[in-house]
């Protein structure tokens, strides 16, 4: 069982989908804990599925290291195989990143390396782009970096405005993450370190644009996500 503690600052909908996802008795992953740096209503959605929350305010803490101190209390209490960032809003150490090489996971709305960063969808529309997405990536010291994982990829529309992108984005961002858990709980995907270098692996060869080997797991049943209705895509 793949044991997950998942990051949030905000209303969590990708939390939700991985909530929804690993509560699946044919998915051999569990979130088991969820923390916040702040107030985050996502962490309504946590309780709400019996899972242990904690929030872990920096502004309560002398500097970013003693506030990571506690973080990392946190997740080595949790006994976690994996840490999912899902909207949390927080740029974290190089030394927190290479602790935890390998194991810290990020979902980014844009097909990177393009448009790191915020204000993603914005300015894609400026730069007249045909092809928005989103990523999951592996954490390193360097902003929203580290090796790519999958990306899904989202056409552009003329008619197209910053929250109708964001929608639609949002909507493969709750299809990618899970996903993106389910080949690594399967196997199908490994991340190891070697020497402080990572080794990223699909067990079927690199598939642009998909994990390999996710057709394969897309055959588990994936829970309808109410985050990506079709009206809110459509919108
Ligand atoms: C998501 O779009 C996620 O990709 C983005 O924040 C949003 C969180 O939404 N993350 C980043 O921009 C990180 N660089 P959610 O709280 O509803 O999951």
């Amino acid at each position: 069982m793949l044991r997950l503690a998942v990051l949030i600052s905000g209303r969590g909908s990708n939390l939700q989908s991985l909530i929804a996802y690993t509560a699946q008795d044919t998915v051999p992953a569990m979130i088991v804990k969820v923390l916040a740096d702040k107030p985050a209503a996502g962490l309504a959605l946590a309780e709400a599925a019996g899972i242990e929350t904690e929030t872990i305010d920096p502004s309560l803490y002398p500097d970013r290291a003693s506030f990571e101190e506690s973080l990392i209390t946190a997740i080595d209490k949790a006994k976690v195989d994996i840490i999912c960032l899902a909207g949390f809003m927080r740029v974290l150490s190089p030394s927190f990143c290479r602790r935890y090489l390998g194991k810290i996971i990020n979902i980014h709305p844009s097909l990177l390396p393009q448009y790191k960063g915020l204000n993603t969808h914005q300015r894609a529309l400026d730069d007249g782009a045909k092809q928005h997405g989103c990523s999951v990536h592996i954490v390193t010291a360097e902003l929203d970096d580290g090796p790519i994982v999958a990306q899904h990829q989202v056409a552009v529309n003329t008619a197209d405005d910053q929250d109708r992108l964001a929608a639609r984005v949002l909507a493969e961002e709750h299809k990618l993450y899970p996903a993106v858990i389910g080949a690594i709980a399967a196997g199908l995907i490994t991340i190891r370190t070697d020497q402080g270098q990572l080794r990223l692996d699909h067990r079927s060869g690199a598939i642009p644009g998909h994990i390999p080997g996710m057709e394969q797991h897309m055959q588990w049943p994936l829970p309808t996500c109410p985050f990506h209705s079709k009206e809110m895509a459509e919108k």
